[in-house]
């Protein structure tokens, strides 16, 4: 279970430094002597731009002031040759990696986002040597917030360390998304694994998934808040919708004839939707609208956060939970819940705007709420989902969070 820190963003840093040294100690008593090496690798949060990183969109999303922190030292001169020895705090689970073999995917385990970090490194030709790791987390796993990217990413920091090949910024994030793709199976875009790595304090990025580059977007507000809210939920088959969204999409831009959907307007989709026309069919018509629409909203919110128009930007996030819930199909009913009670509380008493954020059919919503009436709406939150769904939520606020680094070693 995630440890109940990071109530308040104010005391983020002291708290994640509390963590890594808690992570440290675990590796002392494990392994009966120091870590030589400490990293860690947040997870991130979209304020929008969903499901667009893979479809030429940009997307805007903030590091969050949580993190994945791997303690780990090389393997003792006496201790098994050959292998890694990892450790899981949040899964209480320990897994070995052989190093004398071949790496493959195949694994349904934890270990497969390490193992495909591993290969990452093997594959450009760097030699891993063997090393024993203590794993843990204050992102909760599998909710939306990236905790795999951010444990692709932490090992991606602690190999560079243990074996002195450092990688560019891009190319760390890229090996990592090659890692979900082929280890865990998920076709995901660039956005979690880029966060990880480009995330820096008091900034959103600005992710032009085309170019592949982040732009940052200062981001300081002492009078708004980054609320996010986990429904506790998560619903199955995830991964199988996620790449029928892919494919209906590329279906779509196929017969809209455009090989970039930078060049499709809405014009070109609601054209297409005449009979006579191209031919989407009803499904391919409702996932394109959300991909035009939902490039527009989010260049239209960058400049919303830019100019520090809550108002502006609250709205889009609205306008985004719906197009995800209407015409992308990936919400569900606990985060349309989540969003009614949002829109219910309204921006008289302090929030400007909600939607779900992540990969959906359940997780999180990210919420835009005035600092003073954070507290008051947690409360009306937590009560009126929790008697409408019989569910806990758990809400955080958080900052903009430095990016992956190492913290020791
Ligand atoms: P998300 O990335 O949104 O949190 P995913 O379902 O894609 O959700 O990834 C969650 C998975 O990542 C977990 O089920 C687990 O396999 C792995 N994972 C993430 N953090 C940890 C951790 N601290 N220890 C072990 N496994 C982890
Ligand atoms: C995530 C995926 C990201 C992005 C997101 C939806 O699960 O890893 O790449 O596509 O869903 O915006």
């Amino acid at each position: 279970t995630t440890p109940a820190i990071f109530a308040s963003a104010d005391d983020g840093n002291d708290a994640a430094s509390r963590y890594q040294a808690t992570v440290e100690q675990h590796f002392q008593s494990q392994y009966g002597r120091p870590a030589t090496v400490v990293v860690s690798a947040p997870g991130r949060v979209n304020l929008i731009g969903e499901h667009i990183d893979y479809n030429d969109g940009y997307v805007l999303p903030l590091a969050i002031e949580r993190s994945v922190v791997i303690a780990a030292a090389p393997a003792p001169e006496n201790g098994p040759a050959g292998q890694a020895n990892l450790y899981s705090m949040d899964l209480a689970e320990s897994a070995v990696i052989r190093l004398d073999q071949e790496l493959q995917p195949g694994s349904e385990s934890w270990v497969r986002y390490v193992e495909g970090v591993l290969d990452g490194f093997r594959q450009l030709g760097v030699e891993i040597p063997a090393f024993d790791a203590i794993v843990g987390s204050t992102v909760p796993l599998g909710s939306g917030l990236s905790s795999s990217a951010a444990l692709e990413v932490a090992t991606a920091t602690l190999l560079e360390q243990l074996t002195g090949r450092t990688l560019g910024q891009s190319e760390k994030a890229l090996l990592c998304q090659k890692a979900e793709h082929d280890y865990a199976g998920v076709p995901c875009g660039i956005m979690d694994q880029f966060s990880s790595v480009f995330g820096k304090e008091n900034e959103l990025m600005l992710i032009d998934c085309c170019s592949e580059t982040v732009e940052g977007i200062p981001f300081n507000a002492s009078d708004v808040s980054v609320l996010i809210t986990n429904s506790n939920v998560k619903h199955a088959l995830v991964n199988g919708e996620y790449a029928a969204r892919r494919s209906q999409c590329e279906s779509a831009l196929k017969k809209l004839g455009k090989t970039s959907w930078r060049d499709v307007t809405l014009a070109d989709v609601e054209q297409a939707n005449q009979k006579d026309a191209v031919g989407l069919n009803e499904t391919e018509f409702r996932r394109a609208r959300h991909v035009v629409t939902e490039i527009h909203r989010t260049l239209k919110a960058t400049d919303a956060f830019r100019n520090s128009d809550w108002e502006l930007a609250g709205e889009l996030l609205y306008a985004s939970h719906d197009s995800l819930r209407d015409d992308y199909d990936v919400s569900c009913p606990e985060l349309d819940i989540l969003v009614e009670i949002a829109r219910d509380i309204g921006g008289e008493n302090g929030v400007y705007g909600s939607r779900m954020t992540g990969g959906g059919f359940g997780g999180c919503t990210v919420s835009l709420v005035a600092n003073e009436h954070v507290d008051a709406v947690i409360a009306t939150i937590t009560t009126s989902y929790e008697s409408k769904t019989g569910i806990k939520p758990t809400c955080f606020s958080s900052r903009p969070a430095r990016g992956a680094h190492v913290v020791k070693g």
